[in-house]
């Protein structure tokens, strides 16, 4: 079973509308004896019956009214074998919302066969597609010149065809790739040679399929899951909690210690869960995988699992990343987009944008927006730090999706982590190192939250000096107090000249480390359960990031005081509240608002 599984092979068809795509698949289907039986001939005689011209294509629908009457059978997807293994195929109608789907990931295709009308010629989406599945890391493609009947075979024509492809997979760095010329109507060099062609001395569409590399068996890459859900056991008053995923890559073994990603909270894996079968003894590339620990740690979907001792992923809130754009309005600077990598979601900015090009000619466009159609190299700016694979052979881990306003609109491969300045990667090991070092207590933080009533956060009160964020936030202590909520009010000068009075005396006082020892020790007071909070004037949106860096990020609130008006964008964009300084009382009712709909508090 499991070397059947490791020589499988995900390919994706691609190219322009008509140029053969089903033909090309019907013509692997039937030839390599992959329909159940008598399925051709079925569909052949309800042709004749209704008059209607037999198509290959027509086999794909058959299969598709078959397989849809399965649960676990994507529609799409079609199966045949060669000498060598099992093939997967993912038809592909070339509009966008396919493409939108193939960059998700959902095809998750090892190999590409683009395929081009001879008698056509080359087109502007026979090209597009090309530079997509480049940019989508997709680097073994196979070019089927097609339709050669329609051209008598013409050897010459062929080679004009694939000179000037060569040309363009050259141009956007596609490895030149193998090219067939082919009949699918025919099945010339389908899955066998026929004597219509005798001056091609290459291989045949199954042969260069067979050729392709399946990659190394994706159990012995490092492990990689993302978190899709934490279960809750059910049984009375068990309190484990199952953490639930698809594994990417890798292998997972109860005793493996994991480090999650972004946080780089750590944990041992003490049972591993399935749904339908007994404990298994291992998860490995493939698996919907589910697992407990052997403590609670608060953990969130879309967290990145890896195993402890293994290559780890990058982390990073500054990178870069090439990408192709299908948004009905153009990618632009400084709008909010949330990045989409497996299950995680982070909102971001573009920082850069670089080398705008048309996707069909490479033309280099001179401005400093992607529109549809278009690929760029892009710079992001992310609300906390994001973690990715740049290994070989882990692309799923750097395929990313942009998501405008509910709608996907672009997406490519992360490229590299931009070397952020020194403190910044100073701060990540900290952190990391913290994680890993952590006594945990033997009180789980879901006990304290329901003892409590309350979800432990950070609530960060800030704005201009003129502003009085103290009034503010001794006010919400106080609200919250009186309904009986575990709160502490904490100012800035009461660490200034205590904890840090060996760096606070000197002139040169360095912010960021005033910064990061505040928040550890509000991250010592969440773990408690308390909900702290603080005030201080002037924070920078690099003060916030950090402080979301040292504390478990999404526990942190951050209101905005500014008198000269909310909703001017005169505040953070990492602001989770603009608030008007006039009143503290409203100020308060909103802050008690965002706490209740984030469910910090509740029971009230
Ligand atoms: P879309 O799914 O609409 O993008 O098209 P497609 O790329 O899947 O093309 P399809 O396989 O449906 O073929 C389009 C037309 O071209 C059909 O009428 C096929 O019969 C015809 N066709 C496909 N391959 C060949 C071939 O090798 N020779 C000839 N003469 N016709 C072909
Ligand atoms: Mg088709």
């Amino acid at each position: 079973m499991m070397e059947q599984m490791d020589r499988d092979l995900n390919l994706v068809i691609v190219g322009h509308v008509d140029h053969g795509k089903s033909t090309v698949i019907g013509r692997l289907l039937v030839d390599t004896n992959s329909l159940p039986l008598g399925r051709l001939e079925q569909v052949k005689e309800t042709c004749r019956r209704n008059s209607k011209q037999f198509e290959y294509a027509f086999l794909l629908d058959a299969l598709k009214d078959e397989q849809a009457q399965g649960i676990t059978i994507d529609t799409a997807r079609c199966f045949f074998k060669t000498d060598k293994r099992r093939c997967m195929i993912l038809d592909a109608p070339g509009h966008v919302e396919f493409l939108k789907n193939m960059i998700t990931g959902a095809a998750k295709a090892q190999a590409a066969l683009l395929v081009i009308d001879a008698n056509e010629g080359i087109m502007e989406n026979s090209k597009r597609h090309a530079y997509m599945l480049s940019l989508l890391g997709i680097r073994q493609v196979a070019v089927l010149v097609n339709k050669m009947d329609l051209i008598g075979y013409s050897e010459a024509r062929y080679d004009a065809i694939a000179a000037e492809f060569r040309l363009f997979l050259e141009q956007i760095k596609m490895p030149a790739g193998h090219f067939v010329p082919v009949s699918a109507l025919g099945g010339d060099n389908i899955a066998r040679k026929t004597g219509a062609m005798p001056w091609y001395g290459g291989g045949t569409v199954l042969e260069l399929l067979d050729a392709f590399r399946s990659d190394p068996p994706p159990a012995e890459k490092p492990f990689r899951m993302y978190i899709q859900d934490i279960y809750k056991f059910t049984d009375g008053d068990d309190d484990r909690r199952i953490v639930a995923g698809a594994v990417e890559t890798g292998t997972l073994r109860a005793g493996d210690r994991v480090i999650f990603y972004p946080s780089g909270k750590t944990g041992r894996v003490k049972t591993l869960e399935s749904y339908n079968r007994a404990e298994p003894a291992a998860f490995s590339a493939g698996d919907a995988a589910g697992f407990t620990l052997d403590e609670q740690i608060y953990l969130k979907r879309g967290g990145l699992v890896a195993v402890d001792g293994q290559p780890q992923p990058l982390v990073t809130d500054k990178f870069t990343g090439n990408i192709f754009w299908l948004g009905k309005t153009p990618l632009t600077k400084d709008k909010p987009y949330i990045l989409r990598i497996g299950t995680n979601e982070t909102p971001v900015t573009v920082t850069e944008i670089l080398n705008v090009m048309n996707s069909s000619d490479l033309s280099a466009l001179a401005k400093d927006e992607v529109g549809f159609n278009e690929a760029a190299e892009c710079a992001f700016s992310a609300e906390r730090p994001v973690a990715f694979d740049t290994y070989a052979g882990l692309e799923n881990l750097r395929r990313f999706v942009l998501v405008d306003n509910y709608d996907i609109s672009g997406g490519g491969l992360l490229t590299e982590s931009l070397a952020s300045a020194a403190n910044d990667d100073d701060l990540q090991k900290r952190v990391f190192t913290r994680e890993y070092k952590w006594e945990r207590s033997s009180i789980s933080f879901e006990r304290r939250a329901e003892m409590y009533n309350q979800k432990a956060a950070l609530v960060l009160i800030t704005g201009p000096k003129s502003e009085d964020k103290k009034a503010i936030a001794k006010l919400l202590e106080r609200r919250l107090f009186e309904k009986g909520k575990y709160v502490y009010y904490i100012g800035m000068s009461s660490i200034l000249y205590g904890l840090d009075a060996d760096i606070s005396s000197r002139k040169d006082m360095d912010r960021e480390e005033n910064t990061r020892r505040f928040a550890e020790v509000a991250n010592i007071m969440l773990d408690a359960g308390l909900i702290l909070i603080m005030s201080a004037s002037d924070l920078s949106g690099r003060d916030i990031r950090n402080i979301r860096r040292v504390v478990s990020g999404e526990d942190v609130y951050v209101a905005c005081i500014s008198s000269a008006g909310r909703g001017e964008g005169r505040g953070l964009p990492e602001a989770d509240l603009l608030l008007d300084g006039g009143r503290a009382d409203s100020a308060v009712s909103e802050i008690e608002a965002l706490l209740k709909r984030r469910g910090v508090i509740f029971g009230l």
